[in-house]
């Protein structure tokens, strides 16, 4: 028997990785932020100091460097770094290495391997499209980019970074753009996917309806 999966694509701020994260706790089912691992290679990469376009050395970081999630915290190589992985340098390098292909298919087995008893919901770009092909539900999360700037910078005052909103929308928007328009699976709803636009549901009831969906599929 196949375990179930439900994955959760969007852009950026869409609001994916709170959604996603309770429609688990809802479910009893294992979660799956595969942007934390472009962003977890990106973060060593800026480390190290790899060029963002030097495909082999990133491909062979991604495969050597050690991951742990446990309870909410992220450890690289040991270190927990749960906070330096959400700073906007990091996600601006994790989208500007995602176009690479190599590094995309070196990360396919780290995420796979997050499929297991009783179920999966996983978020990102391309976990419907590519990832997980015969999920059972696959969820397309969208809103305005006034309403993730405005999410995004909370998120981002609350852990203590510094933020501009001007900044935030142009950044959202120069993002958005690179991660739907690369050719290594671009940012795009799956074509069976349900499209659910957020910008004026607040989690609990965006949480709600994506529940409600699986229910009706199981
Ligand atoms: O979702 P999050 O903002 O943490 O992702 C950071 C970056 O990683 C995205 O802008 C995107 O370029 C890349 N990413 C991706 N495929 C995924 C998840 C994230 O290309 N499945």
């Amino acid at each position: 028997l196949k375990v179930p999966v439900i994955t959760i694509d969007g852009p950026t701020a869409s609001g994916k990785g709170t959604v996603a994260q309770q429609v688990a706790d809802a479910l009893g089912f294992h979660y799956l932020d595969s942007g934390a691992l472009y962003r977890l290679t990106a973060l060593a990469s800026l480390k190290i100091g790899i060029d963002e376009n030097d495909v082999d050395t990133l491909v062979e970081l991604a495969q050597d460097i050690h991951i742990v999630f446990r309870e909410g915290c992220v450890r690289l190589d040991g270190e927990d770094v749960s906070l330096d992985i959400r700073a906007e340098s990091v996600g601006n390098r994790a989208s500007a290495i995602a176009v690479h292909g190599a590094l995309r298919q070196a990360l396919i087995a780290r995420q796979r391997a997050f499929r297991v008893p009783p179920g999966l919901v996983a978020d990102g770009r391309d976990m419907g499209t590519v990832i997980f092909p015969d999920a059972s539900l696959k969820v397309f999360l969208t809103a305005s980019v006034e309403a993730r700037a405005d999410r995004r910078y909370k998120q981002l005052i609350e852990k203590g970074f510094s933020a501009k909103l001007d900044d935030l929308s142009r950044d959202l928007r120069a993002r958005d753009d690179r991660d739907s328009q690369r050719a290594a699976a671009p940012l795009k709803p799956a074509d069976d996917a349900l499209t659910l636009d957020t910008s004026n549901l607040d989690v609990d009831q965006t949480v709600q309806t994506v529940v409600g969906w699986f229910r009706e599929r199981m």
